[in-house]
């Protein structure tokens, strides 16, 4: 692979806007097992905003709600429900990251600022992405404190489900703007296209989308960017937009070490996985060829596996975690496997497609 023309050290926080980021903390603390690590709002000296900080390894959520009323980001919620509305990447240099980047065509979110208590300080800086999504950097090798400048340590453990890091964000965009994105990701960040998938890969009787992965120069950070593509009924990415107000991050990948585990814990919390015909399970074996894990197990659990040239990989899709058909979760196990679980697109689809009929969107 060529240069690396823009470094990034990894995702370092995904930024959720939301109207309640008390409740969203307790959610994800109870249901996906994150930490509670971090907290700012009126105690703290914010005036018109609370967020909260969770982490469980390597992956960083940050919920934000607006506290009073004309807030901007209340506005935005209004819009989206609440959404991603940040992903963030730990950089080396910040200024040299925003003035690069808006000189290869981003647009500025937040000039670059300096934020500082008496644990040290912070940089930080952002541009805008699609919809209302934005792509900050931050650097905080001189800061001693938790998260950010403005943050109280808060330290109430979560229940572990086992998640190591960010796999992947997909992000949803206009018919016509998968390409665009494609080529600002190439353009302003140095990605590159890893994959790419028409709607002959991703398509059933009714519906199609089309999908390029784009990954950072070191390869940490994968994006999917999809689009909408022809069919028969409307695409669950039109549904998206519809239901979102525009493009906006799709779904979170986190990764595992033991998705049985991860998967069981899951469920016996109440979280909702889509769900695939039994038949699936019994042309596993020709499909995949040996597996470490017992099929039936992960027929009980819905887990779905997939095969590459150099390995193969276990995942399972949460229904949508909000009322809107909008954001949901991935979870993913790697085993060798590179690629993004292809040949389970067609019962994947099918069974997103039987949710909307039942939402009366397909
Ligand atoms: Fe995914």
């Amino acid at each position: 692979m060529s240069e690396d023309t823009f470094p990034l050290r990894g995702i370092d926080y995904v930024r959720h806007y939301v109207n309640n980021a008390r409740q969203s903390a307790y959610y994800y603390q109870h249901t996906m097992g994150f930490s509670i690590t971090g907290y700012g709002g009126l105690e703290t000296g914010f005036r018109d905003e609370a967020s909260y900080v969770l982490e469980q390894n390597d992956i960083r959520l940050v919920f934000s709600a607006p506290i009073r009323p004309g807030h901007r980001m209340a506005d935005k919620i209004a819009l989206h429900g609440d959404f991603v509305h940040d992903i963030a990447f730990s950089v080396d240099d910040v200024d040299w990251s925003f003035n690069e980047a808006v000189r290869r065509g981003a647009v500025p979110y937040e000039e670059p600022k300096t934020l500082s208590d008496e644990n040290g300080e912070v940089r930080i800086a952002s541009i805008r992405i699609y919809g209302d999504t934005i792509h900050t950097f931050i650097n905080r090798d001189n800061y001693k404190g938790v998260f950010i400048p403005g943050y109280v340590e808060r330290n109430e453990p979560g229940d572990s489900i086992g998640i190591v890091e960010i796999d992947h964000c997909v992000g949803n965009v206009e018919l016509g703007g998968m390409n665009k994105w494609v080529k600002w990701y190439e353009d302003v960040l140095g990605f590159a296209n890893l994959i790419s998938f028409d709607d002959k890969d991703i398509s059933t009787e009714y519906t199609a989308l089309m999908s390029k992965v784009m990954a950072s120069g070191n390869g940490r950070v994968k994006f999917p960017i999809n689009e909408p593509a022809e069919g028969k009924k409307k695409s669950q990415i039109d549904e998206y937009l519809e239901y979102f107000g525009g493009a906006g991050v799709q779904h979170v990948a986190l990764r595992t070490d033991d998705i049985v585990y991860t998967v069981s814990r899951l469920q016996a919390r109440g979280i909702q996985f889509l769900s695939v015909p039994k038949t699936y399970y019994d042309m596993l074996p020709d499909r995949v060829g040996e597996i470490d894990e017992d099929i039936e197990v992960l027929a009980e659990l819905g887990i779905l596996v997939d095969r590459d040239d150099e390995g193969y990989l276990l995942q399972i899709f949460t229904k949508p975690i909000t009322d809107r058909p909008t954001l949901f979760y991935e979870i993913i196990h790697r085993k060798g496997a590179k690629s993004f679980g292809k040949g389970n697109f067609k019962a994947l689809f099918e069974s997103i497609e039987r949710e909307q009929a039942l939402r009366g969107t397909l």
